[in-house]
Parts: structure tokens; sequence; C-alpha cells
């Protein structure tokens, strides 16, 4: 190892004598999100400006949250401003991005060695617009020891959720222990939170470009959430709770289940956790005698269309999104992987053995609605399930407002 680092600096510094200050002097910056474990991605880059001893990259991060990244990209975006050449970009913007031209085409990129969803995500109008960085659904994480306790199996529904969560909680005497944890705050993630019951019930919320609201369905998921906080499970404050509170209260032992993303496993297993192998992973639960469903998430690299480095940009986005990196994300970051053959990988496996049962959850997740007025449909949607569980609205009046709020938009 050391003598490898050693190496790779000869070989940098060699090359930094004999190269022209023009050549070794390409500077690339990347956006990736802070939630997205950057400083593994860090180490990614390392790697490349060793194999390129001529190019830089620094990277860039925006706020905590998918949308608040977005704000950030759209405001850089909209002014062309050239300061950003490679975007990680939440797969529900590729499409977005592509209709207002921010992103640059990989023309003739194959695409048939990643998972197909995430080659459909960044295919748009038949022009490859980004490359998958990394793939991702919601879970269920839960406290292994505690349901071992208590002899109960991991649930497949809400309501034997809710039942293991009395059991463990009033077992456990009080405290600060939460029976669950999950996205109430008014972001992105929030989204994902109303789709999975409603979906669990057989219901789309767009079929063909078209509006499906079902208003029964969509009160039945608000009502779900809104009683995990008046049946104590959750707690009060539920609807501050963003996707990084949950992952950071689970981490510190304060949680028996959490709905999160993939990243947290890593996290989860990290030194400064009190959970490191406690924790089991399974699908998120059904609504009833519904299906379990759950939230497609997954991040791309686009290339941005006023980088003044098109080549070296689109070069370094296919080695982001290489098998290799891939590998290295997942087992050092927990990040699922694009590629198929990686969820039977050994050493995949051995940083995060649930990942062998992933890759059917991922190939069944559903999309957000694609749609170029994405952003106003998750503003609806995240407010109003922010709204219910602050207390504000019933969740009947809140299903009511979000079909017409809705409806405006796709009239
Ligand atoms: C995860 C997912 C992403 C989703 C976000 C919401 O990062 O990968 O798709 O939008 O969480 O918080």
């Amino acid at each position: 190892m050391l003598r490898q680092a050693a190496f790779a600096v000869a070989l940098c510094m060699a090359v930094g004598e004999l190269s022209s200050p023009a050549l070794a002097d390409t500077q690339l910056k990347i956006f990736i999100s802070a939630q997205n474990q950057p400083d593994v991605w860090r180490e990614v880059l390392d790697r490349y400006e060793v194999q390129h001893p001529g190019v830089k990259v620094t990277i860039e991060t925006g706020g905590n949250t998918s949308e608040l990244q977005a704000q950030y990209l759209n405001t850089v975006m909209s002014a062309k401003d050239p300061g950003l050449d490679v975007l990680q970009l939440d797969v529900i913007r590729p499409a977005q991005f592509a209709a207002a031209g921010w992103t640059s085409e990989f023309a003739g990129k194959n695409m048939s060695s990643y998972l197909p969803t995430y080659a459909e995500a960044n295919t748009v109008d038949g022009k490859i617009v980004a490359l998958p960085a990394f793939a991702d659904s919601m879970f269920l994480y839960y406290r292994k020891d505690l349901l071992d306790k208590y002899k109960i199996a991991p649930p497949k529904t809400w309501d034997e959720l809710k039942a293991a969560a009395k059991t463990v909680l009033q077992g456990e005497g009080g405290g600060d222990l939460q029976g669950l944890s999950f996205q109430g705050k008014a972001i992105e993630g929030a989204v994902c939170t109303f789709l999975v019951p409603y979906w669990s019930q057989g219901k789309n919320l767009i079929e063909n470009g078209k509006l499906t609201f079902d208003k029964d369905a969509a009160a039945k998921s608000l009502s779900l959430w809104k009683s995990f906080v008046d049946e104590g499970i959750a707690k009060k404050n539920i609807s501050e709770v963003a996707t990084d509170d949950t992952r950071k209260e689970f981490q510190a032992g304060k949680v028996l289940f959490a709905v999160n993303w993939s990243y947290a496993w890593a996290h989860f297993q990290g030194k400064d956790s009190t959970v490191a192998g406690k924790v089991g992973v399974a699908r998120l639960p059904a609504l009833g005698n519904g299906s379990q469903a759950t939230c497609l998430g997954g991040w791309e690299f686009g290339v941005s269309a006023f980088s003044a480095n098109q080549e070296e940009a689109k070069k370094l986005a296919d080695y982001l999104s290489s098998q290799d990196v891939s590998k290295f994300m997942a087992v050092n970051g927990a990040l699922l992987p694009t590629y198929a053959d990686l969820y039977k990988d050994r050493d995949v496996l051995k940083a995060a053995p649930w990942f062998s049962e992933a890759l059917p959850v991922v190939e069944t997740a559903k999309s957000r609605p694609v749609t170029p007025r994405y952003n106003e449909v998750s503003e609806i949607i995240r407010t109003t399930v922010n709204g219910v569980l602050a207390g504000v609205t019933a969740p009947d009046t809140a299903a009511d407002q979000m079909q017409s709020r809705l409806r405006r938009i796709f009239r």
C-alpha cells in the first residue's frame, strides 16, 4: 500500500517536472452531494489524478438535501456559470436538466452494462444525458439485537411494525428510544415517504403523462404516517426530521426502525456508531394487504453544457461511472452498484452482506413521476406530508388539497 502511494507520488513528480504548466493544468470542478460520501469520492478522484497527472479535480458540495442542492444548481446553471464541470444529479433531475439544455450529450456511449433502470433514467429523447453514479432505494433498517431479544421477525406490514415497536418500546421501559424514524421534513425524501404506502395500494400518481391521483389512497398514506406520531411510535417533531437526522439518531442507538437509503449502512458500521453489528435491513413494509413497494433513488453524473473542459469532464464522468469505481463506492461507502454483477461480488458482500438481496428491490423500485415540472410536483407532495405531520392539516383535507394542486399542473 505504502509502496504504491510512494510510487504514485514519484510518478506525479516525474510527470509534473516533464509536462508544461499548461498541460498540468486542467482544473475540473465536480459538484457532489454532501450526503453522498464526498470524502469517499475524494479517494476515487485522488486515484484519477494519479492516473492523469495533468488533471486536478476539486469537489464542491451543496446543501444537505437533494432539493437544496437542486436550488443551488438551478441558480448556477440558469446563469450559464462555467464554474462547474461535472454535476452529480439526483435520479429525478436528468430529464429536467436535459430539457433546460444544461447538460452535454454522451454521444455513442454504450449503456448496456448498467442496470436498465439507470440506463433509462439517463436517456432523454434518445440522447444519453448523464451516466449512473450509484443506485439507490429506500429500505427498512432495524435493530436486529432488539428484535431478537423480543423474538420478533422483521415486519412485512406497517401494522406488524407498529405492534413490534409497541412491544419493544414497552419492554425497554421508555427512555429516548423511538419506534420508527422517517423523513417528515418538507424535503425531497418526504415525496418518497408519501409515495411508498400510496404505491403499496396499487395506485400510481401519473400514467402516460396523465394524473391518476387516488384521493382515498393518498389519505390512507398520510393517515398512516400521522398515526405513528399519534401512537407515540415516531417522535412528536418528526415533521422536522430530514434523511440524515434519521441516520444520525439510528446510529446513536435511539431508533428501533428507520426508513432510509443505502448510504446509511456504511455510517452504521463505522467507528463512531453505537449500533455496528446490530443492524438488519429489510424491504419496506406493505400497507394492509398491499404489496411491499419502495422508491427508486440514485445519482448520476452529468457534464455541464457550460464547462470549458468538455472532453476532460466527460472522461472523468466516464471513469466515475465505471464498474471499478462502482465497486469501490459499494465497499467503502455502501452505495448500491449500478452493475448487476457487483451484487454478487465477494468484497462488496463482505462490506454490506445485505446487498445480496438488494438487487430485486432496486429492480422493482418505483420511480417518482417523470415530468419536466417535477420540481412543482415535489413541492406539493413534500409540503403536504409535512403539514399533516406537523398537525396543521388533517389527512383527508390534505389529500383534497394535494389533488387540486396537482390538477393545476396536469391540466
Ligand atoms: C437519496 C436518493 C435520492 C433521493 C434522496 C432524497 O439520496 O438516492 O434519489 O431523492 O435520497 O432524500
